[in-house]
């Protein structure tokens, strides 16, 4: 994995999933009920931690990913985060002004149980296995933490950009720094790489995807670089479409991630020749399974197999995915024939 965020084609290429630690595992879910909520979950060094390893044991991916979530962020600048079972976050209703006022000084003080966890984990991870660390993209968080939970289409972010753009800049630049500091002390505490996931960065206009998607996360890899010049960093723009070569150009990362819906012909022409990629099965093939999901993993192969490829879900494993057909997938991937350009 570390050889292919460096430019490196290998093959069989590394793979792991999105939210590979979750409900769709028995073992997840017996732990989840030991912690009580889920952010107990994401606090608790010792839980968080074996929820971590639990796919890495069962299925030997090449990356294990923290066990945490994007809002723990939010809450650590003091918008309080709960979570409504069978619906989704919710976030403490607040003034736009208010959120652009949040300090991102306070942020790591909060966090230290997850710097704990990335430590914790790195002790237990094999060797080989990849560690990596995340945050959420500022646009994203912004998204959350202006509507107070999760909408279909972003409306109230989208809204409060077209009426209060300077409020929302603020509280860019507000997420822009306690993700620089966030990532740079998850490096730090043991994480090889880190993946930034902007799922929401395809509900902004053209230019406002340069704006509210592109240049934070600019930033935001010019100051991890800054304080770790050898920083490891994907980027995930969900949604982002005609966007993806231009954000692999001018953020800087080291990689990309690539949702199912994006062409595959333009992904190997005109953004693997920039950077690595990461993806981009449709996560509905981990649900049915079968020859649909060997042939669906053969065509990212035939596409993206002969130049750096991280083979990865287009998004995350969903609850009603098989532990089966995450074994099948694995399996094709790393009996295949290698492809050559
Ligand atoms: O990928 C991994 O295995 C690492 C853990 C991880 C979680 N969330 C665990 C989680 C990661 C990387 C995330 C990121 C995250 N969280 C994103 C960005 C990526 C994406 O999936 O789009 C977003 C938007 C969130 C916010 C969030 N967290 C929502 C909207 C929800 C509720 C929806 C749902 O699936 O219930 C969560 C909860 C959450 N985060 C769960 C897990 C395993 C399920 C909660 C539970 O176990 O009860």
């Amino acid at each position: 994995m570390m050889a292919v965020l460096a430019g490196e084609a290998i093959w069989p290429p590394p793979i792991w999933m999105m939210r590979q630690a979750g409900r769709y595992l028995p073992e997840y879910r017996a732990v989840r009920a030991e912690a009580g909520s889920f952010l107990d979950l994401c606090y608790s060094p010792r839980l968080a931690t074996e929820v971590t390893l639990q796919p890495i044991r069962r299925f030997g991916f090449d990356a294990a990913i923290l066990f945490s979530d994007i809002l723990v962020v939010p809450d650590a600048l003091g918008q309080k985060v709960w979570f409504v079972e069978g619906e989704g976050p919710r976030l403490a209703e607040t003034s736009l002004d208010a959120l652009a006022d949040l300090d991102p000084g306070t942020v790591l003080e909060r966090l230290q149980p997850v710097l704990e966890t990335v430590g914790s984990i790195r002790a237990a991870l094999p060797s080989e296995t990849t560690l990596l660390g995340f945050c959420g993209a500022p646009w994203t968080l912004a998204t959350y933490m202006i509507a107070g939970r999760g909408t279909p289409d972003q409306m109230p972010a989208r809204r409060a950009l077209f009426e209060h753009r300077q409020a929302v800049e603020r509280l860019i630049d507000v997420l822009v720094e306690a993700s620089v500091v966030y990532l740079t002390a998850q490096l730090e505490a043991g994480a090889d790489a880190v993946q930034v996931f902007d799922t929401w960065a395809g509900s902004l206009d053209d230019e406002g995807f340069e704006a509210f998607a592109i240049e934070p996360m600019r930033r935001i890899v010019e100051g991890v670089r800054a304080r770790r010049p050898d920083a490891r960093i994907i980027g995930f723009p969900k949604g982002a479409g005609g966007h993806l070569a231009s954000y692999a150009r001018r953020t800087g990362v080291d990689a990309v991630g690539v949702d199912w819906q994006a062409s595959l012909d333009h992904v190997r022409d005109q953004v693997q020749p920039i950077v690595p990629v990461q993806g981009n099965l449709d996560p509905l093939h981990m649900v049915t399974g079968g020859e649909g999901l060997d042939r669906a993993v053969d065509r990212v192969l035939d596409h993206l197999g002969a130049g750096p490829l991280i083979f990865n879900l287009g998004h995350g494993i969903t609850p009603d995915g098989k532990a089966e057909n995450v074994e099948r997938m694995i399996a094709r991937v790393r009996k295949a024939e290698p492809r050559s350009a």
